[in-house]
Parts: structure tokens; sequence; C-alpha cells
């Protein structure tokens, strides 16, 4: 049985990069990390999984100097086996692949910790749990979306949070010792349905770099209401 059951584990604030301003991604890590996040987010895109194209490792590996918090790479692409490679070596630690697009899950997720990285599998809102039931074991993490993949600043789909607590539900009768994170319209109005349905690890972007009081306060007030949801 895990020692840190989903009740407990830690509730974290993940930023997506996406928002940010591109022309100063290394700054804009550090003032992240400044800001008191937990990890960062890489909105990976390929134009073919979703419409939309984003970094590549070595943009990746530009920033990796600029702050030492955890970097995550959201998968967001047709063809996780061929890159994850070259994210694990841009230094990202945990890789998040998408359930689908993956023809044999069981064996990429095993692949990821081959490399040296942290497995993570995500599920668009339409995939069922049962996607992953088989491979909970094999992963550090379940990305619950919240919203359909691809771009920044859409609205939460709240009815993923009987989803969200499904999956917190298998983590925990199967003892795995398994973060969860939701992403996708997360904030100040969200936050506490998804910390509440069970998510501990809660990915913001465009709730981050809105607010007028700055990116700690942001956080701060997210990482607050999130704990207070979950008493
Ligand atoms: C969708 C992206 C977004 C992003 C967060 O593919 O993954 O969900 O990270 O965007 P916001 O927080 O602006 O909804």
């Amino acid at each position: 049985m895990s020692d840190r059951p989903g009740t407990d584990r830690p509730i974290e604030i993940a930023p997506s990069v996406l928002p940010a301003d591109f022309a100063k991604l290394g700054e804009e890590v550090a003032a992240l990390e400044a800001a008191g996040v937990d990890r960062i987010q890489w909105d990976v895109m390929d134009g073919r999984f979703v419409p939309n194209l984003t970094f590549g490792p070595d943009v990746i590996a530009a920033c990796r100097p600029h702050a030492s918090v955890l970097f995550e790479a959201h998968l967001m692409v047709e063809a996780p086996d061929e890159l994850a490679s070259r994210y694990v070596d841009a230094g990202c630690e945990l890789l998040i692949v998408h359930a689908e697009a993956c023809r044999h899950l069981h064996r990429t997720l095993g692949h990821i910790r081959h490399l040296g990285a942290r497995p993570a599998v995500a599920l668009n809102p339409s995939t069922p749990v049962d996607a992953i039931a088989h491979v909970l074991d094999l992963v550090d993490l379940v990305l619950v979306m919240t919203v359909n993949p691809g771009f920044g600043g859409q609205d939460y789909i709240a009815t993923m949070e009987p989803k969200i607590a499904a999956v917190r539900a298998m983590v925990l009768e199967g003892g795995h010792d398994v973060d969860i994170e939701v992403d996708g319209g997360v904030g100040p109005t969200t936050i506490e349905g998804a910390a509440s349905a069970g998510a501990n690890v809660l990915v913001a972007g465009s709730a981050l770099y809105r607010d007028p009081r700055g990116l700690g306060h942001a956080v701060h007030e997210l990482r607050s209401l999130a704990e207070a949801a979950r008493g």
C-alpha cells in the first residue's frame, strides 16, 4: 500500500509556460521559480496531435539552467516514443504522454522509465479512465485534462470532476504512489472543484499571468484555495 494516499499528497502548483513571453523564456522560468511554483510544465505540441506547435527540446534545454524546479514535458504529440529521449536529454524529469497517442501505452511508459525519467499519462476529456486501469503501477502521475488540448485560455470542463474522483479512487484502491494532475482552465473559481475531487497537482497558465497582483500572488492564492478545498 502507498504510504502517501491520495488525500495527503502535497498540493503543487505547476505553471504552464504557454502564456509566457517567448522572447525571454529564460527570464520567465526564473520568475516562475521566484514566484514559488513547485514545478514547470512545458506544453509540447507537434501540430498533429493538437492543432498547435510549440516547444522543441532545444528551447527547453536553453531554459534548464535558469531554474532548479522540476521540468515536466506534457507531450501532446503523435509520436511520443520517437521524441521522449530528446526531452529527457533537454532536462525534463517527468514525461506525460497521452493515452490516445500511444498504440502500446504500457511499453511507452516502460520506455520512459528506462530512459531514467518519471513516466506519466494524460487523458483527454472524452477518454474513459479504464484506458489507464492497467498502467497505474507504471506511472508517477495521471493527468486529467479539463480542456481539449491545444490552446491556453479555454474554459474549465467541470464535468471532468467525477472523472478526477474516479482516478483518485483507482489510485487509492490499488495503493499506487501516484499524483493526480489537472490541466486546463484552472483558476481561482475552478481550482477548488478540481482539488476537492482529488487533484493535488494543478496546472495553470492564464490564471497566473492575468493576475494584476503578479505571479507570486497568483501562485499563493491558487495554493491556498486548493489546500482549503481539501480540508
Ligand atoms: C492545453 C494546455 C493548457 C495550458 C493551461 O493543451 O495544456 O491547458 O497548459 O492553460 P490555461 O491555464 O490557460 O487554461
